[in-house]
């Protein structure tokens, strides 16, 4: 049950406490032993301070004794049902982390009836009870906003959720399918594919695609280039392809970023945004009603 790189370590802590312990009941015992007659006079510790300051060297009090050897049993006690020595887990079995999953259960248990009902409406109708949206965008915070932003806006890298444009696709199930599966695309390098010399030309013409400042003679010797590799993922259109999560490099919207530069490295280094799943780990209810907050954020949730 120890956690310790080196097995001696654990050893060598339950060797000292018990260790400590014993000795602390027999030093209790030895200095406890002298027994005084009444009225008998108990001398000096022969110690002076100050010139003429003694100490009466009387035994220790009976009731402070007693409550000594008490922590004592107590420690021992302790010792035998919890687990205070590394390298034993205690009669009871109790461990920090077993509590926590037990308590974890226990509430799980409670929500789930608040779950249950949610699971069994379509998406669509989640995403229209205002109970539910309070309910998603609380965990929306908890467990999104650290990538995609608590408003859900995204950052370079994080897609944005609320604008309408779906990489994996929009449909509530597609939505949800990214949610508790997660998502995994993968944009390999293409400068070997295009030759290095053609990678700003098709940086041109995908900057032309959606309208953006380009070279129009650049970007022509890149259209041929990128209708011989790039359309295979991001489709004849350019529209993209929500099956590999290839985006849409006609709208305005980027997840990287539409500078030159950005492109250029974009196809340079290719890029692999990952999503990681989330099913297990928040379970079916949590990802229902995420899903539904989640799709109710853009426009087609909205209609
Ligand atoms: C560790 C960072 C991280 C966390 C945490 C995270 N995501 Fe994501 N998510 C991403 C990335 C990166 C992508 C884009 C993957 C790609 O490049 O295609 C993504 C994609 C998505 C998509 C697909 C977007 C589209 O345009 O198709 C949805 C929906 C989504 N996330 C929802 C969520 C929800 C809901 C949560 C919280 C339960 C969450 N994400 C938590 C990083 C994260
Ligand atoms: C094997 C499939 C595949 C091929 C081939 C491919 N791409 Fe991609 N591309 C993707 C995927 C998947 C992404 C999303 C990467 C991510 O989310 O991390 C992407 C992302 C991009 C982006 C980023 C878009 C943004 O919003 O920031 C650009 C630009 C791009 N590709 C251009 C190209 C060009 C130009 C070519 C041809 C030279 C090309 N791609 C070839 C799959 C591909």
């Amino acid at each position: 049950m120890a956690d310790f790189i080196y097995g001696w370590v654990g050893i060598a802590i339950a060797v000292v406490t018990i260790v400590s312990i014993i000795a602390c009941g027999w030093f209790l015992k030895a200095n406890t032993t002298r027994r005084l007659p009444v009225g008998a006079d108990p001398g000096t510790t022969g110690h002076l301070w100050d010139g003429d300051l003694a100490e009466w060297n009387n035994p220790l009090p009976r009731w402070w004794m007693f409550l000594f050897y008490l922590t004592i049993v107590f420690g021992l006690l302790y010792l035998a049902l919890y687990p205070g020595l590394a390298v034993y887990g205690g009669v009871l079995g109790w461990s920090s982390a077993g509590q926590h999953t037990a308590e974890s259960r226990r509430w799980d248990s409670r929500y789930a009836a608040m779950f249950d009902v949610y699971l069994k409406q379509d998406l669509a109708v989640v995403a229209r009870d205002p109970a539910a949206r309070e309910m998603g965008q609380r965990l929306f915070v908890t467990y999104c906003a650290q990538c995609h932003g608590s408003d859900a806006g995204g950052a370079k890298g994080f897609p944005n959720l609320r604008d309408g444009e779906w990489i994996w696709g929009g449909e509530p199930m597609q939505i949800h399918e990214s949610i508790a599966k997660g998502r995994q695309a993968m944009m390999p390098p293409q400068a070997d594919s295009i030759g290095a010399e053609n990678v700003r030309a098709v940086a041109n013409h995908v900057r032309s695609l959606s309208g953006l400042p380009h070279d129009a003679e650049l970007a022509a010797r890149g259209k041929v280039k990128f209708e011989q590799v790039c359309v295979a993922c991001h489709g004849m259109d350019a529209r993209g392809n929500p099956a590999l999560g290839a985006p849409n490099l006609t709208d305005k919207v980027w997840l990287y970023g539409a500078s030159e530069e950005t492109i250029i490295e974009t196809i340079t280094l290719g890029r692999n945004g990952a999503m990681p799943a989330q099913g297990e780990f928040l379970g079916a209810g949590k990802v229902h009603v995420l899903a539904a907050y989640v799709w109710g954020l853009s426009r087609d949730g909205r209609k």
